[in-house]
């Protein structure tokens, strides 16, 4: 018996079926709500590098859903992923966030002050493969978001998987990288996006699953 060819069943991505995506997601927090607009209006340019909307309560779900306590992330920006994951976590938990920018991170921190979360944040300004290579061996994280510079995700890959907990996540943003992933002959960000691909497909350390959320979203659990 042959195996029948894959069935593509995702529906035309229109704007309106974006929209009835979002509406039928938790609303956002008004912080987010309003960090959005801020960013937008502050770094008009540079407001693309924002995660999706839809990525916040997903990531909410999926901190409650593990239960994480111990959770970085790398690319932080003007904090909206931060802020979404702050807000998931128990008061006790917390988040170490990676950035090099102090001028977009002065607004992340604004926010996680606003929101009444900043207690839970733990900004490190560096190149975020220093701050990793500086937390303990021990596997203690529950969940790590990746969403930083496209060719240093292998890096972090490796700087964080063995630090993760059995359970524990790697949410990986922008696997898809607009689409151009799929050619041979890409180079720079879908170059280092197609290898980190490969490379996190052939980890037998993990279980991983590649979904088009967003930009494309790579959602790793450590065996
Ligand atoms: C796509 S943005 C992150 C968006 C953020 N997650 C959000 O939801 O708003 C990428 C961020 O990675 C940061 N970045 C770039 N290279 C970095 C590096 N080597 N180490 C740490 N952060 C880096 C940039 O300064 C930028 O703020």
């Amino acid at each position: 018996m042959t195996t029948p060819a894959p069935r593509d069943k995702r529906p035309p991505q229109t704007p309106e079926l974006y929209q009835y995506v979002l509406d039928h997601n938790p609303p956002l927090h008004p912080v987010l709500s309003e960090l959005v607009e801020t960013t937008h209006a502050r770094f008009p340019e540079r407001a693309g590098l924002q995660s999706a909307r839809e990525q916040g309560p997903l990531l909410a779900f999926l901190i409650r859903l593990t239960g994480a306590r111990r959770v970085v992330e790398v690319g932080t920006f003007t904090g909206f992923s931060a802020l979404a994951m702050a807000l998931a976590l128990p008061p006790d938990g917390k988040l170490i966030a990676c950035d090099v920018s102090e001028e977009w991170t002065a607004l992340a921190r604004e926010a996680w002050e606003k929101a009444g979360v900043a207690d839970r944040v733990d900004l490190r300004i560096a190149p975020a493969v220093e701050t990793l290579r500086a937390l303990p061996a021990a596997p203690e994280l529950d969940l790590v978001y990746l969403d930083a510079d496209k060719g240093g995700y292998v890096d972090y890959w490796e700087e964080v998987v063995p630090r993760l907990r059995p359970g524990g996540l790697v949410v990986a943003d922008n696997v898809l990288l607009h689409g151009e992933v799929t050619d041979p002959d890409a180079t720079g960000a879908a170059a280092a996006i197609r290898a980190f691909n490969e490379h996190v497909a052939a980890d037998r350390r993990t279980e991983a699953v590649m979904l088009t959320v967003a930009d494309g979203l790579t959602i790793a659990r450590r065996l």
